[in-house]
């Protein structure tokens, strides 16, 4: 690969009918994953987005409401640019419909084409589906409705101008089965097929009966139907119709990342207007699976839509970011549903990666005074295992990202950090530790920052703060400048001072209400990880004073205690552990009062994994015992002993 390769990626530009849900969000979240990863492997890159501004849908809403059409989507653009700077979605372009560089950009294809006798004038006659801005023939509805989105039909009488989309479809074809690359997946592709075998009817393109729209140039009473319109954005990010050095350089596209229900635009229509300008057409067109609700497509009308602000708040970006692209099979379809957000976040994130780190930050500062050793032992098989495979990640994951295949680039990520859990369990560094030589005790230290270094490259793209809190957590500077090549082992200087911090994902406590079964079915493909119940010991079995000294108890001072809105039976405690304050949630207040609380003397397990409870993070467990008709009591200690005095 030469650093001279570029990537133009862009997402569909979504209607400013009504605020942006869950599913859009998974469009672009790719989008900016894919630039971010291509930027990273050292290619050039472009990415576009916007908004579809025009058409009799919007003009509606805004009727609705009283005011112009440009001031409600004024509005609503602003909520989606918000939305994408929380989601740390970080494109080049955002073209809005309404942009004068676009009108320019949507005329001169128009006229163009006109110029061309590919466009004429006729009259339109037929059904036609506003929320989908779709013109329909009879025989392709389903019981009368949008064979799309199930909703009702209008019947639309109008003089019209067509586009010659029929004259287009062999050449369509041909260039579809000598470019297999270019509609994907596949099953795609054969559904396209069909759809232009069965025949194709030229295409109306301009619209009478409302005024929100671009003019046609030849006939100022019509203005461009909305798909003419929004599809030349791809054209108008790169200065469209001026020949220009963005042009130039970008065009055609690389990839065109579409739901698969707008296919039939990005796949036919959008070629031939393409091809009518004598312009190459771009290189892929993917369309991805629904983010289904319910076994539905989430949708607005079904009011079944998750929001994704709300799910930043409480979660977190990148969560909702890995889950997305994680859970869901790319190019199928995927079911959200909040267990499976959590489960998968306690599981991946919190387990599996955030403990990686903390558990390797510990004994680093507890070996090295938190500096990385030099690796002078010889390496095992063990070592090499871990080794061979860290350090051919970088190009496998660039080569699954370069087919698209975004869940299995994750899953490759996460073996290596199974592997890196699985290594301390076997290299047991505290038995290391124990050893007269510490050249082994070095080497496995060193092989296990080496691997959270080499982790932090590779998820910087999906899950960029992550990433950086690996990052900063390891020590190290400049990862913005950090590229592909620097995923290579053994980049990890000895000597470097790390800085331990708090846990990157705290777990995310389920509880009893939230854990009901829930009505989503697991997607297909590969199921979450759940996480296996926390049996407590079973009664009889014993465990050694080892086990027991594991179990960190210490005194601990309540300073403060609080409700928390929303969850009666808990409360938030700041307590005094000796040596630092700890927050801790406990389902306690059905029994205690906030006041009765500060300044009793507790028992808390000081080093049990950090939770969250209710967005409310929990460090540490109280010991409390029932009475036989189920009142709690806390376990105290009088003020003679000292908060920190540990419980043995
Ligand atoms: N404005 C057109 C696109 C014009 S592109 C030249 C449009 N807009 S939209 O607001 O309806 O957004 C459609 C896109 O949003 C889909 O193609 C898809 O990328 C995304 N999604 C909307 N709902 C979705 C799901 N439930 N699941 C996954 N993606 C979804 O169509």
């Amino acid at each position: 690969m030469t650093a001279k390769e570029r990537f133009y990626v862009t997402t569909p530009i979504y209607y400013p009918s009504d605020n942006l849900h869950i599913g859009h969000a998974y469009t672009t979240t790719v989008a900016d994953s894919l630039a971010r990863w291509h930027r990273f492997a050292g290619r050039e890159v472009y990415f576009v987005t916007g908004s579809d501004e025009h058409g009799q849908k919007i003009q509606r809403a805004a009727e609705a409401k009283g005011i112009t059409p440009k001031e409600y989507v004024d509005v609503i653009v602003a909520s989606f640019k918000h939305l994408w700077e929380k989601l740390n979605i970080r494109y080049d372009d955002f073209v809005r419909t309404t942009d004068e560089r676009h009108h320019k950009a949507v005329q001169a294809v128009f006229q163009k084409i006109y110029d061309k006798g590919d466009i004429y004038k006729s009259a339109y006659e037929g059904w036609y589906c506003t929320p989908c801005e779709t013109f329909w023939l009879e025989n392709r509805l389903v019981e009368g409705k949008c064979p799309d989105c199930n909703r009702p039909v209008e019947w639309v009488k109008e003089e019209s101008y067509f586009f010659r989309l029929s004259k287009y479809a062999d050449r369509l074809l041909q260039y579809i089965n000598e470019h297999p690359e270019f509609i994907q997946p596949e099953t795609r592709r054969n559904e396209m097929v069909n759809f232009i075998k069965s025949g194709l009817e030229d295409l109306c393109v301009s619209r009478t009966t409302f005024d929100w729209g671009i003019p046609v140039p030849v006939d100022e009473g019509h203005v461009v139907y909305v798909w003419f319109d929004a599809l030349t954005n791809y054209l108008t990010a790169l200065g469209y119709p001026e020949p220009n050095e963005l042009l130039e350089k970008w065009w055609p596209a690389d990839l065109h990342l579409v739901g698969k229900e707008i296919m039939r635009f990005h796949t036919i229509v959008w070629p031939i207007m393409l091809m009518a300008l004598d312009l190459p057409l771009p290189k892929t067109v993917f369309g991805h699976g629904w983010l289904l609700f319910d076994s539905e497509k989430m949708s607005k009308s079904k009011g079944n839509v998750v929001d994704p602000l709300v799910l930043i708040d409480e979660f977190g970006v990148d969560p909702i970011r890995y889950f997305l692209m994680r859970e869901i099979s790319f190019g199928q379809d995927g079911n959200f549903s909040r267990r499976a957000l959590i489960e998968r976040t306690n599981a991946d994130l919190a387990n599996d990666l955030g403990n990686l780190l903390n558990r390797t930050l510990s004994m680093l500062n507890r070996y090295y005074d938190g500096r990385v050793p030099e690796p002078t032992a010889a390496p095992t098989p063990v070592d090499q295992d871990l080794i061979a495979y860290a350090s051919g990640l970088g190009q496998k994951v660039d080569a699954l990202v370069q087919e698209l295949k975004i869940n299995e680039a994750l899953a490759s990520i996460w073996r290596l950090v199974g592997k890196a859990n699985k290594y301390v369990d076997e290299r047991a560094p505290w038995n290391l530790a124990k050893l007269e030589s510490k050249d082994e005790l070095g080497t496995v230290m060193y092989n296990l920052l080496e691997t959270l270094r080499i982790v932090g490259l590779l998820v910087k793209s999906f899950i960029p703060e992550t990433g950086a809190k690996i990052w900063a957590q390891l020590g190290l500077e400049d990862l913005d400048q950090k590229t592909l090549a620097d995923t290579a082992w053994g980049l990890l200087k000895p000597g470097t001072q790390t800085r331990k911090g708090d846990p990157i994902f705290p777990r995310i406590e389920v509880e009893k209400e939230e854990a009901q079964p829930v009505q989503q079915e697991q997607p297909k493909g590969e199921q979450p990880k759940a996480e296996q119940p926390q049996a407590g010991s079973p009664e009889g079995v014993l465990i050694s004073i080892d086990d027991f000294m594991k179990c960190e108890l210490v005194v601990a001072e309540v300073l403060e205690a609080a409700p928390i809105k929303g969850a009666d039976h808990l409360l938030k405690l700041q307590v005094d552990v000796g040596d630092e304050k700890r927050q801790i949630v406990a389902g306690i207040a059905l029994h205690y009062k906030p006041e009765e609380l500060v300044g009793k003397r507790i028992i808390v397990v000081k080093n049990l994994k950090p939770a969250k409870l209710r967005g409310e993070v929990s460090q540490g467990m109280l010991l409390a015992a029932s009475t036989p008709d189920g009142r709690l009591e806390l376990v105290s200690v009088s003020a003679a002993i000292p908060p920190g005095a540990r419980v043995k």
